[in-house]
């Protein structure tokens, strides 16, 4: 069985800058979610934090983010959100693979393979998948060939019945939708962005997002904006064996 830590959208800020929008405690936070892996997981093989790594426009936040993850003596896979800096976050960690300018590549972890695309859009909180994104993921798969794959991308490109977010999904999903849909081999998606633990399946193939390390968005099926709620933050244990998949779900007490 291997192990897979997995966390997102911490949306740390730089400390002193005035200028952010985020909440203060996006590093607490983000640091009792460390500190709870420490004392229960420091087993995992890995750690993959899928986007939304910084609030939008604090790059001096990622050295930081190196300092916090490299704590954990784990390796770790970053992925790019709609807050990120990709320029930035690499120069933070110039160690995360990057394929000609977009933050993606893969790993194999027993049998399965774990795909990180990157979907930021060149300008919008909503994602976006370029010919060149889409055509890497079709040869990663395609190398994959029948064992399991595991794709972990920020933008989830399915609506998940919440309307202030959908509109922020991944826009012109077809071609990801066609690539998956004639894929035989066990294949599931692993998305961030939604700030929310929702499950389901999507063009054959099963999928998970995952609450923030921060805060969350609530499940509202009417409201155009979003609006945040006061669930408490957490991160994910993914389980994979032999094509299985369990994905655990670790509640963090926000209580001082
Ligand atoms: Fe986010």
């Amino acid at each position: 069985m291997h192990k897979v830590l997995w966390l997102t959208d911490p949306h740390l800020v730089e400390p002193d800058n005035a200028a952010s929008q985020a909440p203060a405690e996006a590093w607490q936070r983000f640091r009792r979610c460390l500190d709870d892996i420490r004392h229960d997981h420091a087993d995992a093989e890995l750690l993959v934090l899928s986007g939304d790594l910084v609030q939008l426009n604090n790059p001096g936040a990622y050295a930081l983010l190196r300092e916090a993850l490299e704590t954990l003596h784990m390796p770790y896979r970053l992925l790019v959100g709609n807050h990120d800096d990709r320029t930035a976050l690499h120069e933070a960690f110039p160690h995360i693979p990057m394929v000609r300018g977009f933050l993606q590549g893969s790993d194999d972890i027993g049998e399965t393979r774990l795909i990180y695309l990157d979907t930021q859009a060149a300008q919008g909180h909503y994602g976006e998948l370029c010919p060149f994104r889409l055509d890497w993921l079709a040869a990663e798969l395609e190398a994959a060939s029948t064992r399991p794959a595991a794709i972990f991308l920020h933008h989830p490109p399915m609506a998940i019945g919440v309307p202030a977010l959908d509109r922020l999904k991944l826009l012109e999903s077809e071609g990801l939708r066609d690539l998956l849909q004639s894929r035989r081999a066990p294949t599931q998606f692993f998305c961030g962005h939604v700030h929310r633990n929702v499950s389901g399946r999507w063009c054959g193939h099963p999928f998970a997002t995952l609450k923030s390390t921060n805060t969350q968005f609530a499940f509202d099926m009417q409201a155009e904006r979003l609006r945040r709620c006061d669930e408490e933050p957490g991160y994910g244990v993914l389980l994979f064996d032999n094509g299985e998949v369990i994905v655990n779900y670790v509640d963090i007490s926000t209580d001082h």
